[in-house]
C-alpha cells in the first residue's frame, strides 16, 4: 500500500517535527494533540520553522507553503486520522495509555490504516492486542531532533505483516530518512540499548562525584567525538521521559537497578525536564 496520508498523535517533542518532516516531503498530514497549549506551540513552531528555512535560503518559497498546505493541526483525534493511511503515535511512554489509545483508533481508523508507534522502548506487540487488526500494527521509531536525525527504526515482530513493514519502510524513505529493520523485537531496540549504555555509565559517574556533568559532556565530545554530550542530550530528549521510561522497565522488570539514577528522579521531581521547560542539567532561560 501506497501511504499519502499520515495522522501524528501528540504534538510534543517528536511529533510535531515528524509532522512537519513528513509534511515537507509531500504527505498530507493532520497532527492533534489533547493538550491545546502544546499544539499552539506546534503550529508556531512549524510556521517559524518554515520562515527560517527560507530566509536561511535552504528551502524555497513555494516548498515552504506547499508545506504548510500539506499540514493541518487538528483538536480532534476522530479529524486527524479519518482518512489517514498511516497513523504515527506520538504520546507519553505509558504502556496503559497507549493500549486505550491503540484500541480507540482502531475503532475510528479506516480498515486499512496502519498503526504505528513512536515509543523508545515499548514493542508493539505489548499494544497489538488491544486492537483487530495486529498485523498492522508496528513500531516506527524515530530520532531527536526528528527534522534533523536520519535515522528511523521499524520493528517487525512476530504479528507485523510483510505489507506493513513494506509500506512503513517506503514511508520513511519518502520522508527522507534512512530506516532500519529490526527483524525481532527487543527493549530500547538498536539506538536506544547503545545510548543507554552510555547514558548509565554518565549518570553513575555523576552520581559518584567523579566528575562535574559538563566535565563529563566535555569529555564525550572531545574525547569520543559525539556531536552531544550524554547530559545535553538527556536535557534535549526529556529528563521526564528518561524517568519514564526507567519507570516502566523497573514495574516491569522488578529489577532495582533498572530504576532511574537518583539524579534523574531529583531533576524530574523539580520540573527541570530539560529543553523543552527552559531547565535541565543546563539552564536555557538565557
Ligand atoms: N530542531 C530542528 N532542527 C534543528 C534542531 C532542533 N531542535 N537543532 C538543530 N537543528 C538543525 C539546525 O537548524 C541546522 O540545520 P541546517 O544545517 O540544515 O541549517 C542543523 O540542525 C545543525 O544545527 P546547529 O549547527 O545549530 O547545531 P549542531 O551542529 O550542534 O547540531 C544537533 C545539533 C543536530 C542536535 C547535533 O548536536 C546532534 O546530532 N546531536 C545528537 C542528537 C542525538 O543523538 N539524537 C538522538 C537522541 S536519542 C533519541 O532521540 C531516541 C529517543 O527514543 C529518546
Amino acid at each position: 500500500m501506497e501511504i499519502t496520508k499520515i495522522a501524528i498523535i501528540g504534538a510534543g517533542n517528536m511529533g510535531h517535527q515528524i509532522a512537519l518532516c513528513a509534511a515537507m516531503s509531500g504527505f498530507q498530514v493532520k497532527c492533534t494533540d489533547t493538550n491545546p497549549d502544546i499544539l499552539a506551540k506546534a503550529i508556531a513552531f512549524a510556521d517559524n520553522y518554515l520562515k527560517e528555512r527560507v530566509i536561511k535560503g535552504k528551502l524555497s518559497e513555494e516548498a515552504a507553503s506547499q508545506a504548510l498546505e500539506n499540514l493541518a493541526f487538528v483538536p480532534t483525534i476522530e479529524e486527524a486520522v479519518v482518512e489517514a493511511d498511516l497513523v504515527i503515535e506520538a504520546i507519553i511512554e505509558k504502556l496503559e495509555v497507549k493500549r486505550k489509545l491503540f484500541a480507540n483508533l482502531d475503532k475510528i481508523c479506516p480498515a486499512h490504516t496502519i498503526l504505528a508507534t513512536n515509543s523508545s522502548y515499548i514493542v508493539s506487540s505489548k499494544i497489538a492486542d488491544a486492537t483487530n487488526r495486529p498485523e498492522k500494527v508496528c513500531n516506527m521509531h524515530f530520532f531527536n531532533p526528528a527534522l534533523v536525525m536520519k535515522l528511523v527504526e521499524v520493528v517487525q515482530g512476530l504479528h507485523v505483516s510483510e505489507e506493513t513493514v513494506d509500506s512503513v519502510m517506503n514511508a520513511a524513505k519518502k520522508m527522507n530518512k534512512t530506516p532500519v529493520l529490526l527483524h525481532k523485537e527487543i527493549y530500547g531496540f538498536l539506538v536506544n540499548r547503545l545510548l543507554q549504555a552510555t547514558r548509565q555509565e554518565a549518570l553513575k559517574l555523576l552520581d559518584m562525584g567523579v566528575a562535574s556533568f559538563e566535565d563529563i559532556d566535555t569529555a564525550a565530545m572531545n574525547g569520543l567525538g559525539y556531536p552531544m554530550g550524554p547530559f545535553q542530550l538527556l536535557d534535549l530528549t526529556g529528563v521526564d521521559l528518561a524517568y519514564h521510561v526507567g519507570m516502566e522497565k523497573y514495574k516491569e522488570s522488578g529489577d532495582p537497578a533498572d530504576r532511574p539514577s537518583p539524579t534523574v528522579v531529583e531533576k524530574f521531581t523539580k520540573g527541570e525536564w530539560g529543553k523543552k521547560v527552559g531547565k535541565g542539567f543546563y539552564d536555557y532561560e538565557q
